[in-house]
């Protein structure tokens, strides 16, 4: 396979089944390369890091999308990410970057312990002894935690995951038109409902994030805060459904690991940061140069150039982590990508971690003899990498 063959691959349903064979050819090929489109690909794992970090490189906001994309607030699925701190720069970014990350704090996050620990045992109690993974756990379980994060009802959360499913369509660059439709009926309906939810702790504030958010001094315009609290909901949930469904696969393909894990929570936190690694939820971002950039070895980006960045490539680059293609928890110093880098980095990865951590020796441990009962399917997404159904035995 040529450079030019893996790349087409990728944006093929069959080449995103299994896309480390093409990310292989393409970061042989170069750190950073132009495609027929004019857009250009960032393939290693240093110069991934580097131009996410790197001041000057920019996420396109809603003055991009005004240049590119005039309609695009009539997509209110749309109108929520573009207008939330995802897609702005600074600096309002900074400014809103710091209201959030004051109220979604460690302790906020750590308090939600038992809360999964109990949400993850209940899941799992309520398993038939052949069901699918992903709707009985996987969807469910990230769903509770953020409607608790937020102040969501218990009743409305299965409404909500219907939204939030259709809302992260966006998040796409493949999405059909319908999808893109429904996207839109999305971001209204959850327009709507927060607009309901704001109003009500504003009168009577209770301990969750809206609350904080929606506190008088919290500096953020009414749109903002209305686009960040869906971005919130949809931000952290089918990436963290991902992460567990690609993580339960994995551990179920290597025995011998998951028997470690069983035997030994306490290496939950190494087993989460490798199955990150190894197979990342989150597969692409996107990014501007705002001038023009020399990043040395002879590799230039002009002014206005649109990056691609590929976390799951960059991820299984050898010269960051030896023998890449292989699931090893104990490999020294992991420190993927997946949660991307700089300004933008999730402001979620505490509490995606913190599932997950939980998640993975609870399901190991409550179901020793947890099985697969047939082969899982791929959504077939190309930033989005996860599982839409894993049928399984509970032993
Ligand atoms: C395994 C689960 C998750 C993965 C892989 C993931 C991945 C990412 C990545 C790659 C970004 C940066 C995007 C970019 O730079 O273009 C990001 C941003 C973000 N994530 Fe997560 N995320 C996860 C879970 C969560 C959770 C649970 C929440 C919140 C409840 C969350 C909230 C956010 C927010 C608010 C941002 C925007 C930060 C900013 O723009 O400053 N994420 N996430």
């Amino acid at each position: 396979m040529d450079s030019q063959a893996a790349l087409a691959s990728l944006f093929a349903p069959e080449g995103r089944r299994d896309p480390y064979p093409a990310y292989d050819v393409l970061r042989a090929h170069a750190p950073l390369f132009q495609a027929p489109d004019g857009s250009w690909f960032v393939t290693t794992h240093a110069l991934t890091n580097r131009l996410l970090r790197d001041p000057s490189v920019r996420v396109a906001d809603s003055a991009d999308y005004d240049g590119f994309w005039p309609d695009w607030r009539q997509n209110r699925g749309v109108a929520s990410i573009v207008l939330s701190m995802l897609q702005t720069n600074p600096p309002d970014h900074t400014r809103v970057r710091r209201t959030a990350a004051a109220v979604f704090t460690a302790r906020r996050v750590a308090a939600l312990r038992d809360v999964i620990a109990e949400q993850a045992a209940d899941l799992i109690r309520a398993m038939p002894g052949r069901t699918d993974f992903v709707s009985a756990f996987a969807y469910p379980l990230p769903i509770a935690v953020i409607c608790a994060l937020l102040g969501v009802a218990d009743s409305d959360r299965l409404w909500f995951r219907q939204r939030a499913a259709d809302l992260t369509a966006v998040l796409e660059p493949i999405s059909t038109e319908d999808e893109m439709r429904r996207a839109d009926v999305a971001g209204r309906e959850l327009e709507n409902y927060f607009i309901g939810l704001i109003a009500e702790r504003q009168k009577a504030p209770q301990d969750d994030l809206t609350s904080a958010l929606a506190a008088g001094d919290s500096g953020l315009s009414g749109a903002e805060l209305l686009a960040n609290l869906v971005l919130l909901l949809v931000a952290g949930f089918e990436t963290t459904t991902n992460l567990l469904g690609t993580g339960l696969r994995i551990l179920l393909e290597h025995p011998a690991q998951a028997d470690r894990l069983r035997a030994d929570p306490e290496l939950a936190p190494a087993f989460v940061e490798e199955i990150l690694r190894y197979d990342s939820p989150v597969q692409l971002t996107n990014r501007f140069t705002s001038r023009p950039l020399d990043l040395g070895d002879g590799h230039r980006l002009p002014a206005g150039a649109t990056l691609n960045i590929l976390l799951g490539c960059a991820n299984r680059d050898p010269a960051r982590y030896a023998d890449p293609h292989r699931f090893d928890p104990d490999r020294p110093n992991i420190q993927p990508v997946s949660f991307g880098g700089g300004a933008h980095y999730c402001l979620g990865a505490p509490l995606a971690r913190l599932e997950a951590q939980i998640a993975f020796p609870l399901l190991l441990t409550m179901l020793p003899g947890l099985a697969l009962a047939g082969e899982p399917r791929l959504r077939d997404r190309l930033v989005l990498r996860g599982f839409a159904e894993m049928p399984i035995t509970t032993g």
